[in-house]
């Protein structure tokens, strides 16, 4: 099992999706792993789809800059070899926000997204088009925001518990750049879906969200 697959047993019938979506460090992470655990879901963090395309390119010497031979190596992108701990660098994410423009780069993972998205019993998806974009008849969508500050507070705190140097203001100003890159690019930029529930974290405890998404995902269910 790897840090963003979590397998179950194929029983029912249908399967059910649960879509989240969500600028970067509100929290959707989480929540989603926490959701694929209590129902026994699979899941996918579509962030690491685009984050193991931009590393294949980094590590070979290729540029971010060619829809062509980003497109190819995005098409080689493996789901079952995706590792969170490895693709979690900050250089990575940055390549990653620069390739996830390229439609052609987004065509190649939403085929790899949707495959994935039908496996049984059900999935979790987070990303950021996830409602809109790549399952947009999930039956339950989740919008997952928190304020910029909160957010870089949050990154902030988790680069520090694992003892290493980082300075707020230029995480701040990351976290803006990244959400000005992600919603204001053309291709299936991130906004909640017409049909999502909110979900502001900046002041609700994790649990919290995930119980607010429990009673939407069982009403889903019945
Ligand atoms: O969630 P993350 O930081 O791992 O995502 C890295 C980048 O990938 C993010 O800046 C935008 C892009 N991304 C995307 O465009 N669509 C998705 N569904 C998920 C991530």
């Amino acid at each position: 099992m790897t840090a963003a697959m979590n397998d179950t047993a194929d029983t029912a019938d249908t399967a059910m999706t649960v879509a989240i979506d969500g600028p970067a460090a509100a929290g959707k992470g989480t929540l989603s792993r926490l959701i694929a655990d209590a129902y026994g879901f699979h899941h996918l963090d579509t962030g690491l789809t685009y984050r193991a395309t931009a590393k294949a390119l980094l590590d070979r010497g290729l540029p971010l800059d060619d829809e062509a031979v980003a497109e190819t190596v995005a098409r080689q992108v493996e789901l079952a070899g995706l590792d969170r701990d490895i693709l979690s660098a900050h250089a990575i994410g940055e390549a990653a926000s620069k390739i996830a423009v390229m439609p052609a780069v987004r065509r190649a993972l939403v085929e790899a997204q949707r495959a994935f998205a039908v496996r049984k019993p059900g999935t979790v998806l987070d990303g950021r088009d996830i409602g809109t974009v790549v399952c947009p008849a999930a039956p339950v969508k989740l919008y997952v925001t928190a304020s910029p500050q909160v957010r870089a507070r949050r990154r902030y705190d988790e680069i520090v518990a694992k003892g290493q140097a980082a300075d707020y203001e230029t995480i701040f100003a990351d976290v803006k750049t990244r959400d000005e890159r992600d919603m204001g690019r053309a291709d299936s930029p991130l906004k909640p879906a017409a049909d999502a529930h909110l979900l502001d974290t900046s002041e609700m405890s994790i649990e919290a969200a995930f119980q607010a998404a429990r009673a939407f995902i069982d009403a889903a269910l019945k």
